[in-house]
């Protein structure tokens, strides 16, 4: 059961993604276009494996925890379990690594994108690269991306940053969240039951993609309200709520902080 409903949801983003232009304007090559036909979950354990991975995307507290201290999963910002354009989605970054970081200023792996979001946007810690949790990460990764030719970037991925000239106002933006947003994420911005809280102990913490203004705006106006179609919210109104969003106090990033993976015995390579 699971396995079919993997396989569609791949298929249905894999054909959205490549009906859509490239990123340099021009229509997506014959080729591509082909190879992104839907593979069919493997069988055995490799599509178990793809299968834990989305399982931790959708549930990382429960499944990982002691590497989480935000209340949400991974699917609070990947939708879909990161199948959504505009959503976060996970489709075809496979094919963009390794890639240039500019906070980290060096190339990264796409394990350490994932440690990434452990610690910022999870608040957390990330599990060994070698862990079976992480592979399953990249396994399920692997698997969306299947298709897409290694070093080109699909339309949809990544979030949209909102700019405009107008400057955002958190007067404007509390009238934005007490009409739209209230219901739930709560006054308190604590989230409640499947929806995650928008800041507090419970939140992301300072170092976040999801804590600079433009990037929040830009899942708000695509994403949210939950269930609205994308542009519900004017970009204004996205940028405004997502100002009086971040006025308010959320964990800080301990930049000092060292990570430690467990060392392995010869034995296990
Ligand atoms: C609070 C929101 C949030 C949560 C929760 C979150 N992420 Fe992210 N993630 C982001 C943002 C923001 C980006 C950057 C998107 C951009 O730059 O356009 C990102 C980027 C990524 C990328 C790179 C995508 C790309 O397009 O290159 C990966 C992979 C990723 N996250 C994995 C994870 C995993 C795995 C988890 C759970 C352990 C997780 N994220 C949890 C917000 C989040
Ligand atoms: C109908 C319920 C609903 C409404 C209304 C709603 N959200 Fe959400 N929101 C969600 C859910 C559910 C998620 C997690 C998405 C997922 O699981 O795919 C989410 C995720 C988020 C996230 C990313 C995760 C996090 O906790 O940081 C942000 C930011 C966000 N919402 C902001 C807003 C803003 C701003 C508004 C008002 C404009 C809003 N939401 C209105 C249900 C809602």
């Amino acid at each position: 059961m699971r396995a079919h409903r993997i396989a569609a949801i791949a298929l249905g983003s894999l054909l959205a993604a490549s009906a859509c232009t490239s990123r340099n304007g021009e229509p997506p090559p014959a080729a591509r276009t082909a190879a992104a036909s839907p593979a069919p979950l493997p069988s055995g354990s490799e599509g178990a494996l793809i299968a834990l991975g989305r399982d931790i995307i959708e549930r990382t507290p429960a499944r990982m925890p002691g590497y989480v201290r935000a209340g949400m999963s991974c699917e609070a910002c990947h939708v879909g379990a990161g199948t959504k354009p505009h959503g976060g989605s996970f489709v075809g970054i496979y094919a963009t690594f390794p890639q240039w970081n500019k906070r980290a200023r060096r190339y990264i792996a796409l394990q350490d994108r994932l440690a990434e979001c452990f610690l910022y946007s999870m608040n957390g810690r990330p599990p060994a690269y070698s862990s079976h949790e992480m592979v399953a990460l990249v396994a399920y990764m692997a698997f969306l991306s299947r298709g897409t030719p290694v070093g080109e970037n699909l339309s949809g991925q990544g979030l949209e940053r909102v700019v405009t000239e107008r400057t955002p106002s958190i007067a404007r933006g509390e009238r934005v969240y007490a009409q739209q947003c209230t219901a739930c994420h709560g006054a308190s911005g604590a989230g409640d039951g499947g929806r995650p809280p928008l800041w507090g102990a419970r939140s992301f913490n300072d170092g976040a993609g999801m804590h600079r203004i433009a990037t929040m705006a830009g899942f708000v106006r695509y994403n949210m309200p939950f269930g609205s179609p994308p542009d519900t919210l004017s970009k204004q109104d996205a940028l405004d709520v997502s100002a009086f969003v971040l006025s308010h106090a959320r964990p800080k990033f301990n930049r000092h902080a060292t990570i430690v993976f467990p060392p392995l015995p010869a034995s296990y390579f």
